[in-house]
Protein backbone atom coordinates (compact mmCIF):
# COMPACT_ATOMS: atom_id res chain seq x y z
CA UNK A 1 0.00 0.00 0.00
CA UNK A 2 2.99 2.33 0.80
CA UNK A 3 4.63 1.71 -2.01
CA UNK A 4 1.66 2.47 -4.54
CA UNK A 5 1.02 5.79 -2.94
CA UNK A 6 4.49 6.32 -2.91
CA UNK A 7 4.33 6.63 -6.76
CA UNK A 8 0.60 8.05 -7.34
CA UNK A 9 0.81 11.63 -7.72
CA UNK A 10 -0.74 13.72 -4.35
CA UNK A 11 -1.28 17.21 -3.32
CA UNK A 12 -1.19 18.09 0.08
CA UNK A 13 -3.10 21.06 1.53
CA UNK A 14 -1.75 22.79 4.81
CA UNK A 15 -4.44 24.52 6.69
CA UNK A 16 -2.29 26.90 8.64
CA UNK A 17 0.79 26.71 7.28
CA UNK A 18 2.50 29.49 9.22
CA UNK A 19 1.21 27.94 12.94
CA UNK A 20 3.25 26.63 15.58
CA UNK A 21 2.26 23.01 14.62
CA UNK A 22 3.57 23.46 11.15
CA UNK A 23 6.76 25.09 11.85
CA UNK A 24 7.61 22.92 14.74
CA UNK A 25 6.54 19.47 13.55
CA UNK A 26 4.95 19.02 10.30
CA UNK A 27 7.14 20.69 8.11
CA UNK A 28 10.51 19.11 9.69
CA UNK A 29 8.80 15.91 9.22
CA UNK A 30 7.97 16.60 5.95
CA UNK A 31 11.21 17.05 5.17
CA UNK A 32 12.66 13.69 7.37
CA UNK A 33 10.27 11.69 5.25
CA UNK A 34 11.83 13.36 1.69
CA UNK A 35 15.02 12.35 3.10
CA UNK A 36 13.92 8.89 3.48
CA UNK A 37 12.07 8.40 0.52
CA UNK A 38 8.93 7.73 1.73
CA UNK A 39 7.09 10.89 0.16
CA UNK A 40 5.28 10.19 -3.29
CA UNK A 41 7.77 10.99 -6.22
CA UNK A 42 4.83 13.48 -7.44
CA UNK A 43 3.96 15.71 -4.59
CA UNK A 44 3.27 19.25 -3.92
CA UNK A 45 2.35 20.85 -0.74
CA UNK A 46 0.58 24.10 -0.57
CA UNK A 47 0.80 26.11 2.16
CA UNK A 48 -2.71 27.97 3.29
CA UNK A 49 -2.61 30.76 5.48
CA UNK A 50 -3.95 34.38 5.54
CA UNK A 51 -1.02 36.05 5.32
CA UNK A 52 -0.22 38.39 2.57
CA UNK A 53 2.72 36.77 1.36
CA UNK A 54 4.34 36.12 -2.17
CA UNK A 55 5.30 32.89 -3.29
CA UNK A 56 9.17 33.57 -2.34
CA UNK A 57 8.33 35.30 0.56
CA UNK A 58 6.60 31.17 1.50
CA UNK A 59 9.74 29.38 0.37
CA UNK A 60 12.00 31.65 1.84
CA UNK A 61 9.62 30.95 5.14
CA UNK A 62 10.08 27.37 4.84
CA UNK A 63 13.73 27.67 4.62
CA UNK A 64 14.28 29.50 7.34
CA UNK A 65 12.06 27.09 9.26
CA UNK A 66 14.31 24.00 7.87
CA UNK A 67 17.95 25.40 8.46
CA UNK A 68 16.12 26.40 12.22
CA UNK A 69 16.65 23.25 13.15
CA UNK A 70 18.76 21.50 15.29
CA UNK A 71 20.14 19.30 12.49
CA UNK A 72 20.95 21.60 9.82
CA UNK A 73 19.52 20.61 6.29
CA UNK A 74 21.24 22.36 3.53
CA UNK A 75 22.10 21.47 -0.01
CA UNK A 76 20.69 19.70 -3.17
CA UNK A 77 17.68 17.88 -0.85
CA UNK A 78 16.36 21.17 0.58
CA UNK A 79 16.51 22.78 -2.60
CA UNK A 80 14.54 19.62 -4.44
CA UNK A 81 12.29 20.00 -1.47
CA UNK A 82 11.20 23.38 -1.57
CA UNK A 83 10.24 22.87 -5.26
CA UNK A 84 7.44 20.97 -3.75
CA UNK A 85 5.97 24.28 -2.11
CA UNK A 86 2.87 26.16 -3.43
CA UNK A 87 1.26 29.40 -1.57
CA UNK A 88 -2.35 29.61 -1.64
CA UNK A 89 -3.24 33.13 0.33
CA UNK A 90 -6.77 33.05 1.84
CA UNK A 91 -9.47 33.05 4.77
CA UNK A 92 -10.29 29.87 6.54
CA UNK A 93 -13.73 30.21 5.65
CA UNK A 94 -13.54 32.50 2.27
CA UNK A 95 -14.80 31.02 -0.59
CA UNK A 96 -13.35 33.03 -2.93
CA UNK A 97 -9.96 31.44 -0.89
CA UNK A 98 -11.64 28.02 -2.28
CA UNK A 99 -12.02 28.63 -5.50
CA UNK A 100 -8.35 30.03 -5.46
CA UNK A 101 -6.99 26.90 -3.97
CA UNK A 102 -8.89 24.53 -6.55
CA UNK A 103 -7.49 26.50 -9.78
CA UNK A 104 -4.32 26.20 -8.13
CA UNK A 105 -5.12 22.35 -7.61
CA UNK A 106 -6.26 21.92 -11.11
CA UNK A 107 -3.14 23.51 -12.80
CA UNK A 108 -1.01 21.65 -10.48
CA UNK A 109 -2.90 18.35 -11.83
CA UNK A 110 -2.90 19.73 -15.56
CA UNK A 111 0.64 21.01 -15.64
CA UNK A 112 3.00 19.14 -13.30
CA UNK A 113 1.20 15.47 -13.16
CA UNK A 114 -0.86 15.74 -16.08
CA UNK A 115 -3.50 13.51 -14.03
CA UNK A 116 -5.73 13.69 -11.32
CA UNK A 117 -4.04 13.62 -8.30
CA UNK A 118 -4.85 12.00 -4.30
CA UNK A 119 -5.71 15.38 -1.86
CA UNK A 120 -4.45 15.35 1.45
CA UNK A 121 -6.34 18.37 3.69
CA UNK A 122 -4.24 18.87 7.02
CA UNK A 123 -5.99 21.03 9.22
CA UNK A 124 -3.15 22.23 11.41
CA UNK A 125 -5.43 25.57 12.56
CA UNK A 126 -7.40 26.32 16.19
CA UNK A 127 -10.34 23.83 16.42
CA UNK A 128 -12.96 27.21 16.11
CA UNK A 129 -11.97 27.30 12.26
CA UNK A 130 -13.07 23.60 11.78
CA UNK A 131 -16.29 24.13 10.86
CA UNK A 132 -15.72 27.44 8.63
CA UNK A 133 -12.93 24.74 6.83
CA UNK A 134 -15.13 21.73 6.44
CA UNK A 135 -18.22 24.00 4.85
CA UNK A 136 -16.12 25.61 2.36
CA UNK A 137 -14.57 22.27 1.44
CA UNK A 138 -17.80 20.81 0.90
CA UNK A 139 -18.90 23.42 -1.35
CA UNK A 140 -15.86 24.19 -3.29
CA UNK A 141 -16.27 20.57 -4.36
CA UNK A 142 -12.64 20.05 -3.65
CA UNK A 143 -12.57 16.88 -1.13
CA UNK A 144 -14.62 14.34 -4.56
CA UNK A 145 -11.95 11.45 -5.35
CA UNK A 146 -10.84 11.42 -8.88
CA UNK A 147 -12.88 8.25 -9.11
CA UNK A 148 -12.10 4.63 -9.52
CA UNK A 149 -9.08 3.71 -8.33
CA UNK A 150 -7.13 6.82 -8.17
CA UNK A 151 -7.05 9.68 -6.35
CA UNK A 152 -8.33 9.24 -3.00
CA UNK A 153 -9.12 12.54 -0.74
CA UNK A 154 -8.21 12.54 2.61
CA UNK A 155 -8.77 14.76 5.31
CA UNK A 156 -6.16 14.66 9.03
CA UNK A 157 -7.73 16.68 12.01
CA UNK A 158 -5.77 17.29 14.88
CA UNK A 159 -6.69 17.16 18.52
CA UNK A 160 -9.12 18.48 20.41
CA UNK A 161 -11.69 17.21 18.18
CA UNK A 162 -14.78 19.10 19.68
CA UNK A 163 -15.30 20.29 23.42
CA UNK A 164 -17.47 17.86 24.85
CA UNK A 165 -20.19 14.91 23.45
CA UNK A 166 -22.23 17.02 21.77
CA UNK A 167 -19.98 19.57 19.46
CA UNK A 168 -17.76 16.25 18.76
CA UNK A 169 -20.78 14.56 17.15
CA UNK A 170 -21.65 18.18 15.59
CA UNK A 171 -18.23 18.23 13.82
CA UNK A 172 -18.54 14.23 13.04
CA UNK A 173 -21.81 15.29 10.89
CA UNK A 174 -20.23 18.34 8.81
CA UNK A 175 -16.79 16.09 8.37
CA UNK A 176 -20.04 13.08 7.38
CA UNK A 177 -20.87 15.58 4.60
CA UNK A 178 -17.85 15.68 2.97
CA UNK A 179 -15.59 12.26 4.02
CA UNK A 180 -16.89 8.53 4.44
CA UNK A 181 -15.00 7.31 7.99
CA UNK A 182 -12.20 5.41 6.20
CA UNK A 183 -11.10 8.58 4.62
CA UNK A 184 -11.45 10.81 8.33
CA UNK A 185 -7.81 10.49 10.10
CA UNK A 186 -7.91 12.31 13.78
CA UNK A 187 -5.03 12.73 14.74
CA UNK A 188 -3.88 12.04 18.33
CA UNK A 189 -0.07 12.26 17.82
CA UNK A 190 0.70 10.26 21.12
CA UNK A 191 -0.45 6.72 19.44
CA UNK A 192 2.36 7.31 16.82
CA UNK A 193 5.00 7.98 19.39
CA UNK A 194 7.35 4.72 18.51
CA UNK A 195 8.18 3.45 22.49
CA UNK A 196 3.88 3.64 22.32
CA UNK A 197 3.04 1.42 19.09
CA UNK A 198 5.95 -1.12 20.95
CA UNK A 199 3.40 -1.38 23.78
CA UNK A 200 0.97 -3.57 21.84
CA UNK A 201 4.11 -5.54 20.20
CA UNK A 202 5.69 -5.88 23.70
CA UNK A 203 1.98 -7.17 25.36
CA UNK A 204 1.45 -9.16 22.80
CA UNK A 205 4.71 -11.01 21.92
CA UNK A 206 5.88 -12.16 24.79
CA UNK A 207 3.33 -14.56 26.42
CA UNK A 208 5.17 -14.12 29.84
CA UNK A 209 3.03 -11.42 30.59
CA UNK A 210 -0.35 -11.95 29.52
CA UNK A 211 -0.94 -14.31 32.50
CA UNK A 212 -0.53 -11.62 34.64
CA UNK A 213 -2.03 -8.98 33.45
CA UNK A 214 -5.34 -8.65 34.78
CA UNK A 215 -6.78 -7.77 38.11
CA UNK A 216 -5.17 -10.82 40.02
CA UNK A 217 -1.43 -9.76 39.56
CA UNK A 218 -1.89 -5.60 38.81
CA UNK A 219 -2.35 -3.64 42.00
CA UNK A 220 -2.59 -0.30 39.92
CA UNK A 221 -1.44 1.37 36.65
CA UNK A 222 -0.04 5.42 36.87
CA UNK A 223 0.05 6.81 33.27
CA UNK A 224 1.93 10.23 33.90
CA UNK A 225 3.25 13.19 31.03
CA UNK A 226 4.98 15.44 33.13
CA UNK A 227 6.08 18.93 31.06
CA UNK A 228 8.66 21.35 32.62
CA UNK A 229 7.51 23.63 29.68
CA UNK A 230 4.46 26.09 30.59
CA UNK A 231 1.72 27.32 28.35
CA UNK A 232 4.49 29.33 26.10
CA UNK A 233 2.85 31.05 23.31
CA UNK A 234 -0.48 29.47 23.41
CA UNK A 235 -2.11 31.10 26.24
CA UNK A 236 -4.77 31.88 24.58
CA UNK A 237 -5.97 28.34 23.47
CA UNK A 238 -4.74 26.63 26.61
CA UNK A 239 -6.43 28.70 29.09
CA UNK A 240 -10.29 27.70 27.14
CA UNK A 241 -9.30 24.56 26.93
CA UNK A 242 -6.58 23.48 30.43
CA UNK A 243 -5.16 20.50 31.13
CA UNK A 244 -7.67 17.75 31.19
CA UNK A 245 -9.25 18.49 27.48
CA UNK A 246 -5.87 19.16 26.34
CA UNK A 247 -3.74 15.88 26.93
CA UNK A 248 -6.19 13.62 29.44
CA UNK A 249 -9.00 13.32 27.20
CA UNK A 250 -6.65 12.56 24.06
CA UNK A 251 -2.71 11.41 24.99
CA UNK A 252 -3.55 10.32 28.62
CA UNK A 253 -6.87 8.01 27.97
CA UNK A 254 -5.52 6.46 24.40
CA UNK A 255 -2.49 5.40 26.68
CA UNK A 256 -4.76 4.00 29.18
CA UNK A 257 -6.47 2.47 26.21
CA UNK A 258 -3.00 0.10 24.60
CA UNK A 259 -2.74 -1.02 28.34
CA UNK A 260 -6.10 -2.62 29.27
CA UNK A 261 -7.01 -3.69 25.71
CA UNK A 262 -7.27 -7.06 24.55
CA UNK A 263 -6.07 -8.58 22.09
CA UNK A 264 -6.96 -7.75 18.93
CA UNK A 265 -7.98 -9.75 16.54
CA UNK A 266 -5.59 -9.42 14.14
CA UNK A 267 -2.57 -6.18 13.71
CA UNK A 268 -5.28 -3.87 11.18
CA UNK A 269 -6.61 -0.67 12.03
CA UNK A 270 -9.90 -2.26 12.58
CA UNK A 271 -9.30 -4.46 14.89
CA UNK A 272 -7.11 -2.14 17.46
CA UNK A 273 -9.12 0.73 17.33
CA UNK A 274 -11.90 -1.61 17.96
CA UNK A 275 -10.25 -3.60 21.05
CA UNK A 276 -9.17 0.32 21.92
CA UNK A 277 -12.51 1.63 21.92
CA UNK A 278 -14.08 -1.34 24.07
CA UNK A 279 -11.85 0.33 27.02
CA UNK A 280 -12.91 3.65 26.75
CA UNK A 281 -16.25 2.96 26.58
CA UNK A 282 -15.67 1.13 30.15
CA UNK A 283 -14.18 4.01 31.79
CA UNK A 284 -15.69 5.06 35.35
CA UNK A 285 -15.07 6.73 38.10
CA UNK A 286 -14.84 4.05 40.52
CA UNK A 287 -17.49 3.46 43.50
CA UNK A 288 -16.18 7.27 45.18
CA UNK A 289 -16.46 9.25 41.84
CA UNK A 290 -16.00 12.34 43.91
CA UNK A 291 -12.48 11.13 45.35
CA UNK A 292 -11.46 11.46 41.65
CA UNK A 293 -12.46 14.92 41.25
CA UNK A 294 -9.97 16.93 43.64
CA UNK A 295 -7.01 16.46 42.31
CA UNK A 296 -6.73 19.73 40.19
CA UNK A 297 -3.56 22.46 40.23
CA UNK A 298 -2.23 25.79 38.57
CA UNK A 299 1.02 26.84 38.69
CA UNK A 300 1.77 30.00 39.85
CA UNK A 301 2.31 33.02 37.57
CA UNK A 302 -0.06 31.02 34.85
CA UNK A 303 -2.61 34.22 35.16
CA UNK A 304 0.14 36.70 34.05
CA UNK A 305 0.94 34.42 30.75
CA UNK A 306 0.30 36.44 27.64
CA UNK A 307 -3.74 35.59 26.60
CA UNK A 308 -4.45 34.35 30.16
CA UNK A 309 -7.75 35.49 31.56
CA UNK A 310 -6.31 37.28 35.04
CA UNK A 311 -9.08 35.37 36.94
CA UNK A 312 -8.65 32.06 35.16
CA UNK A 313 -9.72 28.93 37.35
CA UNK A 314 -8.25 26.73 34.10
CA UNK A 315 -6.35 23.81 35.63
CA UNK A 316 -3.00 22.93 34.26
CA UNK A 317 -2.65 19.82 36.39
CA UNK A 318 -4.83 17.11 37.02
CA UNK A 319 -4.74 13.63 38.35
CA UNK A 320 -7.64 12.05 37.94
CA UNK A 321 -8.09 8.09 39.08
CA UNK A 322 -10.54 5.99 36.10
CA UNK A 323 -11.28 2.25 36.31
CA UNK A 324 -11.95 -0.24 33.51
CA UNK A 325 -15.52 -2.11 33.59
CA UNK A 326 -14.32 -5.61 32.47
CA UNK A 327 -13.26 -8.92 33.57
CA UNK A 328 -9.81 -7.95 33.19
CA UNK A 329 -9.02 -5.20 35.12
CA UNK A 330 -11.88 -4.76 37.53
CA UNK A 331 -11.24 -2.85 40.56
CA UNK A 332 -7.56 -1.74 39.52
CA UNK A 333 -6.63 2.31 39.39
CA UNK A 334 -5.67 3.89 36.66
CA UNK A 335 -4.15 7.18 37.89
CA UNK A 336 -3.34 9.78 35.16
CA UNK A 337 -1.78 12.54 35.89
CA UNK A 338 -0.03 15.60 33.81
CA UNK A 339 0.79 19.14 34.57
CA UNK A 340 2.84 22.07 32.70
CA UNK A 341 5.72 23.66 34.34
CA UNK A 342 6.51 20.87 36.68
CA UNK A 343 9.96 20.25 37.73
CA UNK A 344 10.67 17.30 35.30
CA UNK A 345 9.78 16.88 31.40
CA UNK A 346 8.66 12.53 31.19
CA UNK A 347 5.81 10.29 30.23
CA UNK A 348 5.45 7.11 31.75
CA UNK A 349 2.97 3.90 31.88
CA UNK A 350 4.72 2.46 35.45
CA UNK A 351 2.12 -1.18 35.94
CA UNK A 352 2.49 -1.92 39.91
CA UNK A 353 2.64 -5.59 40.24
CA UNK A 354 0.77 -6.82 43.59
CA UNK A 355 3.43 -7.87 46.66
CA UNK A 356 3.64 -11.72 46.67
CA UNK A 357 1.99 -13.34 49.48
CA UNK A 358 4.73 -14.85 50.68
CA UNK A 359 8.30 -13.65 49.93
CA UNK A 360 11.41 -13.81 51.86
CA UNK A 361 11.00 -10.76 53.67
CA UNK A 362 11.98 -10.72 57.32
CA UNK A 363 9.24 -12.09 59.79
CA UNK A 364 8.09 -8.98 61.80
CA UNK A 365 7.16 -7.25 58.46
CA UNK A 366 3.68 -7.01 58.28
CA UNK A 367 3.01 -7.28 54.77
CA UNK A 368 5.68 -7.61 51.99
CA UNK A 369 5.96 -4.42 49.71
CA UNK A 370 8.46 -5.85 47.37
CA UNK A 371 6.48 -4.96 44.13
CA UNK A 372 7.73 -5.72 40.91
CA UNK A 373 7.25 -3.10 38.84
CA UNK A 374 6.92 -2.50 34.46
CA UNK A 375 7.81 1.02 33.53
CA UNK A 376 7.27 1.69 30.00
CA UNK A 377 9.00 5.25 29.04
CA UNK A 378 7.26 6.77 26.60
CA UNK A 379 9.66 10.13 26.64
CA UNK A 380 12.65 11.03 26.61
CA UNK A 381 14.67 7.64 27.17
CA UNK A 382 12.67 5.67 25.42
CA UNK A 383 12.67 2.05 26.82
CA UNK A 384 11.30 -0.21 29.55
CA UNK A 385 12.52 -1.07 32.46
CA UNK A 386 11.26 -3.90 34.87
CA UNK A 387 11.99 -4.10 38.88
CA UNK A 388 12.57 -6.80 40.68
CA UNK A 389 14.09 -8.01 43.70
CA UNK A 390 17.01 -9.97 44.58
CA UNK A 391 19.08 -11.03 48.02
CA UNK A 392 21.22 -8.52 48.96
CA UNK A 393 24.71 -10.33 48.40
CA UNK A 394 26.43 -10.72 52.18
CA UNK A 395 25.45 -12.35 55.74
CA UNK A 396 21.93 -10.50 55.55
CA UNK A 397 18.91 -11.59 54.45
CA UNK A 398 17.67 -8.20 52.96
CA UNK A 399 16.22 -7.78 49.82
CA UNK A 400 17.46 -5.42 46.79
CA UNK A 401 16.06 -4.07 44.35
CA UNK A 402 17.15 -4.52 40.65
CA UNK A 403 16.01 -3.71 36.85
CA UNK A 404 16.19 -4.93 33.86
CA UNK A 405 16.22 -2.43 31.42
CA UNK A 406 16.02 -1.51 27.82
CA UNK A 407 16.12 1.70 26.13
CA UNK A 408 16.39 2.46 22.64
CA UNK A 409 19.24 4.81 22.56
CA UNK A 410 21.44 1.84 23.97
CA UNK A 411 20.29 -1.00 21.73
CA UNK A 412 22.98 -1.90 19.46
CA UNK A 413 20.88 -1.44 16.20
CA UNK A 414 19.90 2.05 17.73
CA UNK A 415 18.18 4.13 14.75
CA UNK A 416 16.74 7.55 15.01
CA UNK A 417 13.26 7.12 16.59
CA UNK A 418 10.88 8.66 13.63
CA UNK A 419 9.00 11.42 15.19
CA UNK A 420 5.12 11.30 15.72
CA UNK A 421 4.31 13.35 12.92
CA UNK A 422 6.59 11.23 10.63
CA UNK A 423 4.55 8.11 11.05
CA UNK A 424 1.31 9.84 11.12
CA UNK A 425 1.79 11.85 7.43
CA UNK A 426 3.31 8.38 6.41
CA UNK A 427 -0.04 6.34 7.67
CA UNK A 428 -2.17 9.18 6.11
CA UNK A 429 -0.81 8.73 2.87
CA UNK A 430 -0.55 5.12 3.00
CA UNK A 431 -4.73 4.90 4.32
CA UNK A 432 -3.92 3.20 7.57
CA UNK A 433 -5.78 4.31 10.22
CA UNK A 434 -4.13 2.26 12.72
CA UNK A 435 -3.03 5.52 14.77
CA UNK A 436 -5.59 7.33 14.29
CA UNK A 437 -8.70 7.90 16.39
CA UNK A 438 -12.42 6.67 15.80
CA UNK A 439 -15.29 8.71 16.25
CA UNK A 440 -16.49 5.91 18.58
CA UNK A 441 -13.15 6.57 20.79
CA UNK A 442 -13.60 10.33 20.46
CA UNK A 443 -16.99 10.18 21.67
CA UNK A 444 -15.91 7.79 24.42
CA UNK A 445 -13.21 9.61 25.85
CA UNK A 446 -15.54 12.52 26.01
CA UNK A 447 -17.60 10.98 27.92
CA UNK A 448 -15.50 10.30 30.47
CA UNK A 449 -14.04 13.70 30.41
CA UNK A 450 -17.34 15.55 30.92
CA UNK A 451 -18.49 14.39 34.53
CA UNK A 452 -15.27 15.28 36.08
CA UNK A 453 -15.12 18.79 34.35
CA UNK A 454 -19.02 19.65 35.81
CA UNK A 455 -17.74 18.21 39.35
CA UNK A 456 -14.66 20.34 39.22
CA UNK A 457 -16.87 23.52 38.81
CA UNK A 458 -17.51 23.67 42.36
CA UNK A 459 -13.41 22.39 43.56
CA UNK A 460 -10.91 24.70 44.67
CA UNK A 461 -8.10 25.39 42.22
CA UNK A 462 -4.43 24.65 44.41
CA UNK A 463 -1.76 26.64 42.82
CA UNK A 464 1.91 24.94 42.68
CA UNK A 465 5.15 26.79 42.63
CA UNK A 466 6.98 26.11 38.91
CA UNK A 467 9.57 22.76 38.76
CA UNK A 468 8.02 21.54 41.61
CA UNK A 469 5.93 17.91 41.74
CA UNK A 470 2.62 19.97 41.05
CA UNK A 471 0.14 20.68 43.72
CA UNK A 472 0.46 19.71 47.28
CA UNK A 473 -2.86 18.21 48.31
CA UNK A 474 -4.27 18.78 52.02
CA UNK A 475 -5.65 15.40 53.02
C1 LIG B 1 -0.25 18.45 22.79
C2 LIG B 1 -0.75 19.42 23.82
O1 LIG B 1 -1.30 17.71 22.24
O2 LIG B 1 0.68 17.56 23.40
C3 LIG B 1 0.40 20.19 24.43
O3 LIG B 1 -1.66 20.32 23.20
C4 LIG B 1 1.42 19.23 24.99
O4 LIG B 1 -0.04 21.06 25.45
C5 LIG B 1 1.82 18.22 23.93
O5 LIG B 1 2.54 19.98 25.39
C6 LIG B 1 2.72 17.14 24.48
O6 LIG B 1 3.20 16.39 23.40
P1 LIG B 1 4.67 15.85 23.37
O7 LIG B 1 4.76 15.06 22.15
O8 LIG B 1 5.56 17.08 23.37
O9 LIG B 1 4.83 15.08 24.63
Amino acid sequence: MREKDTTSPTVMVIFGITGDLSRKKLLPALFDLEAAGLLPGKLRIIGFSRREWSSIEFISYVRGVLAARERQYHGELVEKFLKKFVYCQGLFADAHAYRRLGELIISIEKGAFKQCANKLYYLAVPPHFYEGIFRELALSGLTIPCGGDEGWARILVEKPFGNDVKTAKKLDELLGLLFKEEQIFRIDHYLAKEALQNLLAFRFSNALFEPVWNYKHIDKVFITLSETDTVGTRGEFYDSVGALKDVGQNHLLQMLGLIAMEPPKDVSGYAIRKERVQVLRALHGGVNPLAQYVMRGQYEGYKNEKGVDLKSTTETFFSVKAFVRNRRFRGVPFILTSGKALGEAKTEIVVCFKPPHHCSCRAKQIRCMHENTLTFRIQPNEGIDLRFWIKKPGFSNDLEEKHLSFSYAGSAEATRLPDAYERLLADALAGDQMLFTSTEEVQAAWRFIMPILKAWQNEPLVVYKKGTKGPVFEK
